[in-house]
């Protein structure tokens, strides 16, 4: 079933039947003002932090999941009838109320139509503002003249703390108040507090505004709004058509503002509503007076999709396949810069409770936005060098506002994560390959607790960490966890996950040394990957694929001996990548996957499930057969299968693995993933589950960068690197070609990758500006602005 499509044009998401399986969300704002919006206004708003700057409230896990939002109600004066401006909360039957929603660039719309009025709702932040619009445009479609009245509602958290809004209720319900100045509603927590007008941090004041008609009166109070048994989809205040004018004092106070307004037919009436923070005198009024008219809330949209836009414009791609394209060219951009700016903290599953920056998950996120803001992640990707300990561990998640370099305390030992830093071996690389700044390396920063070092010096204690701590084999201990946040194999248990990754780890370090004539650095890292490499080949191998990992009592996992996870599927993915396997045991290990994981929906994580494992090892078993570490389809890991394919020169399996969770592939079919079908999620059940196919937990997943990078750096095959631009694509064998336009370093330059031949990759020819290049690299130093790479494969 569809209940919507792609507008690549306005890259906007159309959602054509409002009953979406489940309520479909977007993101509005900055890392300063955030908000998630879904196709039925629902959804909240906060300042910095999902968690601590809450002041628009949502109750999770509801039913539905988005309520209450930021709703338009309508009323008919003369029938008395009443609807809202998006299908819930009212939810009239769809055989007389029509609604489309576009979800946009950190914009979104909904239309509706309703017995002769029709509604298009607008919702974004401008810009570096700390106030978002609602803009309501109301028409009469009718013969007749109209009297409406309009009603804005959203409920403002009592704390800005999404916890204790909910449970500190003896306290929380006695300190809020409302003021109102004319067409301004100013909400207040704490109202004996001093408040400088300037930090908005904590400051637990608001305000919302209505312009463009006259106020025919407020309701404050969320009980008398909405009726104490009236509930959002039968307000008693829209039921009787009046608000009371009551200022509240104590309680929970609600944003409602009503307007009375007469449309002649045909006759188009324009509201723009502003909520924002701050009090009415140090933000509201000043604002309202600047931003509240309906030619500068057009600009500001204008401004805010110019801006989206043009992270896009960095890398854009035309191949055969147009789901593939809509992901690439906007949505996944999209989610993955999203990702990149909200970690994993707020969603409509993610409530805000994951605060901070998760060390592992950040780093991979910056490989999706590498491409996309290139110099502008290096911010990003100092903070989390700051986080490394001087041991070469992480502190497990970076609090960015208040993060103290050389300051911060270690965990303790038993606590640390096995994989944190290695993922910089994946980041850092292709920060520098994109940009060229091989000086990166040489640049000094502190550790998190004590100490300093040179990047490179950062990347060396990050091996050391791992080769410091090995078990009884020899290979790195899997600590508290792995990638993998589901085994705990005792402090001395080994993972063979981090004896890959230790493996690319060192790999990478030598070949960074190399570049910079560290020619001691590099013999240490190529010793210690020779040992390595002797230890994975005497131990991991167990035949027709690579065993999971050592407990610390000895027993081997992921084993033909051991019934429960007895294939992983991502020590097999990363033997590849990391150049482990020879290859006789890639082409094995990948046919072990293909024959044992694969599912039309996506590979599992491993197979069979644990039913009887121990908990206290394998946490996996906690989970329901077939869903997240217990033989789910974990989105995250997909890309590494495509990967791996790649490296093997199979494009067509990387392709097919690739639109198996390609969620714009189910959009035809989105009853069966249920999630939105323009953003990735963190999970899918697998077979072993009777929800097959149905995914959870969207937008927020690691699934988000990699796939990015999967589709353009490795099918595609863009590469950069420090030479130039690697272009080594690996396809599907029936695409003709396809083109890509893509910034490298200062310029825009366009490949048309052609395919005569009908094969996978290998490039047998490849020129410049009609000049030839022999290799699969086109260097830096030929590129122009508007240069024109064409490589033929065959
Ligand atoms: C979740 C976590 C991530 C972990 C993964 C596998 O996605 O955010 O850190 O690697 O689960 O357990």
């Amino acid at each position: 079933m569809k209940f919507g499509h792609f507008d690549d044009a306005a890259r906007e998401y159309v959602i054509t039947r409002p009953d979406t399986p489940r309520p479909w969300s977007n993101y509005l704002g900055s890392t300063e003002y955030g908000a998630i919006i879904t196709n039925h206004a629902g959804g909240y708003s906060f300042y910095k932090s999902g968690a601590t700057g809450r002041f628009l409230r949502m109750r999770f896990n509801g039913v539905p999941l988005d309520m209450p939002g930021r709703t338009f109600y309508l009323r008919d004066k003369v029938s008395g009838d009443y609807w809202s401006a998006a299908w819930q909360p009212v939810a009239k039957p769809l055989d007389q109320y029509k609604s489309t929603c576009r979800h946009g660039t950190a914009y979104t719309v909904i239309e509706s139509e309703y017995a002769g009025i029709s509604t298009e709702s607008t919702y974004f932040v401008p810009l570096g503002q700390t106030f978002e619009y609602w803009r309501l445009k109301v028409t009469n479609t009718g013969k007749a003249r109209r009297e409406i009245s309009l009603f804005t509602y959203c409920e403002f958290a009592n704390l800005w703390h999404t916890a204790q809004d909910l449970i500190n209720l003896q306290y929380s319900l006695f300190i809020t108040r409302a003021f109102r100045e004319d067409n301004i509603l100013g909400v207040v927590c704490n109202p004996n507090y001093d408040f400088d007008g300037k930090d908005l941090t904590g400051c637990n004041r608001s305000w919302i505004a209505l312009s463009g008609a006259p106020v025919a009166g407020v309701e404050t109070v969320r009980e008398k709004f909405l009726g104490s048994y009236g509930g959002y989809a039968s307000p008693d205040v829209v039921v009787k058509g009046k608000c009371s004018d009551f200022l509240a004092q104590g309680d929970n106070v609600v944003g409602g503002i009503q307007s009375d307004i007469t449309l002649e037919p045909g006759e188009t009436r324009e509201i723009i509503v502003q909520l924002g923070l701050g009090t009415i005198e140090s933000h509201g009024r000043k604002t309202v007076a600047e931003f509240g008219t309906p030619q500068r809330c057009e600009a500001e949209l204008q401004k805010l999709k110019a801006s989206w836009h043009a992270h896009f414009s960095s890398l854009q791609v035309s191949t055969p396949d147009k789901e593939f394209d809509a992901m690439v060219n906007t949505w996944n951009a999209y989610n993955a810069l999203i990702t990149y700016a909200w970690s994993r903290s707020a969603s409509l599953v993610y409530n805000g409770e994951r605060d901070g920056l998760g060390f592992r998950d950040t780093v991979q996120d910056m490989l999706g936005a590498i491409p996309l803001l290139r110099e502008g992640v290096k911010g990003r990707l100092e903070l989390m060098l700051t986080g490394q300990l001087a041991n070469g561990g992480a502190i497990p998640v970076i609090k960015p506002f208040s993060h103290k370099p050389g300051h911060e305390a270690p965990p303790p030992d038993e606590e640390y994560r096995s994989d944190d830093c290695l993922w910089f071996f994946n980041a850092i690389p292709a920060y520098v390959a994109e940009t060229g700044d091989v000086g990166f390396y040489d640049k000094v920063l502190p550790y998190a607790d004590k100490g300093e070092a040179t990047i490179l010096g950062h990347l060396r204690r990050g091996l050391e960490f791992n080769l410091e701590r090995t078990g009884r084999n020899g290979l790195p201990c899997g600590l508290a966890a792995d990638w993998n946040d589901c085994i705990r194999l005792g402090y001395k248990g080994e993972s063979v996950f981090v004896a890959f990754q230790v493996r690319l780890g060192l790999d990478v370090y030598a070949g960074i040394a190399d570049r910079l004539g560290k020619a001691d650095q590099a013999a240490w890292a190529r010793a210690e990957l020779k040992a390595l490499d002797a230890k994975i080949q005497a131990v991991c191998w167990d035949g027709e694929w690579f065993i999971w990992a050592v407990g610390q009592d000895g027993t081997i996992y992921g084993t033909k001996n051991f019934a429960e996870g007895q294939v992983y599927m991502n020590t097999q993915v990363w033997a590849v990548m990391s150049g482990a396997a020879t290859r006789q045991q890639a082409d094995t290990c990948l046919k072990t996957m293909k024959d044992r994981l694969a599912t039309p929906f996506g590979v599992m994580l491993c197979a069979p499930p644990f039913i009887k494992a121990n908990p206290e090892i394998m946490k996996a078993t906690l989970f329901n057969a077939g869903i997240k570490e217990n033989a789910g389809i974990f989105s995250h890991t997909q890309s590494w299968g495509v990967i791996a394919e790649v490296m093997q020169g199979n494009g067509d399996q990387a392709y097919d693995y690739y639109r198996a969770f390609m969620p714009s592939a189910y959009n035809e079919r989105a009853e069966v993933r249920e999630v939105e079908p323009y953003v990735h999620c963190q999970t899918t059940y697998s077979r072993y589950n009777t929800n097959e196919g149905a995914s959870r937990v969207p937008w927020l997943s690691g699934t988000a960068s990699w796939s990015f990078y999967s589709a353009t750096h490795w099918l595609l095959g863009i590469r950069p690197e420090i030479e130039g631009l690697r272009i080594a694509p690996c396809i599907p064998k029936a695409w003709p070609g396809f083109t890509m336009t893509r910034h490298f370093r200062g310029k825009n330059v366009s490949i048309e990758v052609r395919n005569p031949a009908g094969v996978c990759g290998g490039v047998k020819s490849l020129t410049v500006d009609g000049q030839p290049v022999s290799g699969e690299i086109v260097p830096a130093s030929l590129l122009r602005e508007g240069s024109r790479i064409i490589a033929t494969l065959g």
